[in-house]
């Protein structure tokens, strides 16, 4: 057995956030490839004045605390979404709170948002950007805010986290779709989502223009289709950068073989892509491609890479898939996806966003 199918193995036999814990260790460690290849010009993407060398990332929850943007970006993601940051530090809930569900190549996750808080984030954030600085960084940085449990208003927790990381994000992404936090997902309402909006951007209008990074909106997969119009139009309305579409999912759809699907929690990984992208299709049509969006959901190879930009994303991202396939998953998707945008004679990812709608 090569070594990293023997670190897979060995991986895949503890407890999940041990196995996890054990992997940010030896990436903080060096224990990662040392520099990332060059991508193919076709899957380059400008965006938000922004340009990404390829569409892929890492989604939020692999890096919550940060400690690992480098080594993350030099698997070959485009960008890396760290997060949820909190502002207060705070466990999450007890342990065991991550479960897998190999027959499905899925995990359903109750972590509920254990942070080492925004004090942390914006030291360790504030050294990888200074160090990107000097030697310019292959990879972007976005950086996903969550709220305190126990905070009397989920939106001042937004807007807190927001004007103190602000400074070193490309962009910033409001969390309001995290099925482990109580209350959370009730933001999701055009007059909440307005406010959260309103008083994010407040917080941050007093920063120079340069340090004011495209907001985004992070929503569940799980909302209803007048949720959906209502989320779409505010979207628009107030401009916003985009719209990341989307979270865990509570359905657990009849599917699913894996023991562990009566865990409480959000399900995330194969189960999720067919669902995830029929939402991501649907806010692409309501919004008439007028809001960038970030797919994800269930992405595990190429094809699902391109079906998500077909269906409307222009950044695609991906986690669970991680988990059973390893990082060597990166490199394999962007030469997939690659192949099929030539075949289809595509130039540019851009041209590719939303071609199933046309
Ligand atoms: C263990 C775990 C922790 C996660 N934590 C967060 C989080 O802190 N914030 C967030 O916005 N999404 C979080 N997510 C959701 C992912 O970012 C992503 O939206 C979801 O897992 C679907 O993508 P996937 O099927 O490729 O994993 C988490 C997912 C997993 C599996």
């Amino acid at each position: 057995m090569d070594r990293t199918r023997l670190v897979r193995a060995v991986l895949g036999r503890l407890d999940p956030e041990t196995a996890h814990e054990l992997t940010l260790w030896a990436l903080r460690h060096g224990l990662g490839p040392a520099r990332a290849v060059a991508d193919d010009p076709v899957l380059a993407v400008r965006l938000w004045g922004r340009d990404f060398a390829n569409p892929l990332g890492l989604a939020a929850g692999f890096d919550k605390n940060a400690t690992v943007i480098g080594p993350t970006l030099r698997w070959g993601f485009g960008f890396v979404e760290v997060g949820s940051i909190t502002p207060a530090p705070q466990p999450g809930n007890p342990r065991p709170r991550v479960f897998r569900l190999a027959e499905d190549e899925a995990v359903i996750n109750r972590l509920g948002f254990p942070s080492q808080g925004l004090a942390a984030a914006v030291a360790r954030i504030g050294r990888w950007r200074a160090q990107a600085e000097r030697a310019p960084a292959r990879g972007l940085l976005g950086v996903n805010l969550g709220n305190n449990r126990d905070s009397a208003d989920p939106a001042a927790d937004f807007a807190e986290g927001a004007l103190a990381l602000a400074p070193f994000a490309d962009y910033l992404a409001v969390n309001v779709s995290s099925p482990n936090t109580p209350g959370l997902r009730a933001l999701q309402g055009r007059d909440e989502l307005v406010r959260i909006v309103g008083q994010v951007r407040a917080a941050i209008a007093a920063l120079p223009p340069a340090a004011q990074p495209p907001l985004l909106v992070k929503i569940a997969p799980d909302l209803s289709a007048a949720v959906l119009a209502e989320i779409a139009a505010v979207a628009v309305e107030l401009k916003l950068a985009g719209l990341i579409v989307g979270n865990t999912t509570v359905a657990r759809p009849e599917t699913l073989a894996g023991g562990h699907q009566g865990e409480a929690g959000g399900l995330s990984g194969r189960p999720l892509f067919a669902p995830s992208t029929r939402v991501l299709g649907e806010i692409y049509r309501l919004t008439e491609g007028r809001v960038p969006l970030i797919g994800v959901g269930g992405v595990g190879g190429a094809a699902d890479a391109y079906a998500k930009i077909r269906a409307g994303a222009s950044l695609v991202q991906l986690y669970t898939a991680l988990v059973y396939r390893g990082p060597g998953l990166v490199a394999e998707i962007k030469a997939g996806l690659a192949a099929r945008l030539r075949r289809d004679g595509f130039s540019q990812v851009s041209e590719a966003v939303g071609a199933d709608h046309r």
